[in-house]
């Protein structure tokens, strides 16, 4: 059974890109499974002073659930054409261990957003970040799910658009087999 953590790149309570997480952790193949990480918005800003006084109980909680899973699935807003900063501090957190939880594990970007590019530009800039910690990013297809007030039911935690809801469920189905035969190598 695959594990494939889900990390959540938006910290508010009514949030889009958590509401299409979580609905699509119900599409994945039956040879996976999700697990939930703790909210970016649960850690404290990076500072090199806490590490060095030991790392704080809440990072190091984070830390090890990344390190017990398989894979990750980055479900994230764009905030001004880049990385939501909680996003990039727990990133910048996980960084900080050797070897690095993130290291050497497939990850899957997708991107939301009510407007009408889906948050594509996060792309870029989160893919050069995760590769910096030596990820196996899976490219293509880029998924951004646009306009997506219209296509999520945030109070109901669904999708209610069938299109969206059949590509994520084909692109949940890709990155379960890219990730198995990465860990299989
Ligand atoms: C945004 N938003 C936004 N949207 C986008 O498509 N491109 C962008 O560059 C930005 N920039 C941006 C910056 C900041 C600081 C905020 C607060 C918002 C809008 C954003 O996509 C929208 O608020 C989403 O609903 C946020 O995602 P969640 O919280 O609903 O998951």
């Amino acid at each position: 059974m695959l594990k494939i953590g889900i990390l959540e790149g938006s910290l508010r309570r009514a949030s889009l890109s958590r509401a299409a997480a979580w609905a699509a952790s119900n599409l994945l193949p039956d040879d996976a499974q999700a697990v939930a990480l703790a909210n970016p918005g649960t850690l404290p800003l990076f500072n090199q002073d806490l590490l060095d006084e030991g790392m704080p109980d809440a990072v190091a909680a984070f830390m090890s659930q990344v390190e017990s899973v398989d894979a990750l699935l980055i479900v994230t807003p764009e905030y001004n054409w880049s990385i939501p900063g909680g996003l990039k501090n727990a990133i910048d957190w996980l960084s900080r261990k050797t070897p690095s939880p993130l290291a050497h594990k497939p990850v899957s970007i997708w991107s939301v957003s009510p407007g009408l590019l889906g948050g594509a530009r996060v792309h870029e800039s989160l893919r050069q970040t995760l590769l910096s910690q030596d990820m196996i990013v899976m490219a293509k297809p880029e998924v951004q799910i646009a306009g997506a007030i219209g296509k999520l039911d945030v109070d109901a935690g669904a999708i209610t658009n069938p299109e969206t809801e059949a590509f994520l469920r084909a692109h949940l189905s890709s990155f379960t087999a890219f990730s198995n035969t990465w860990a299989a190598v």
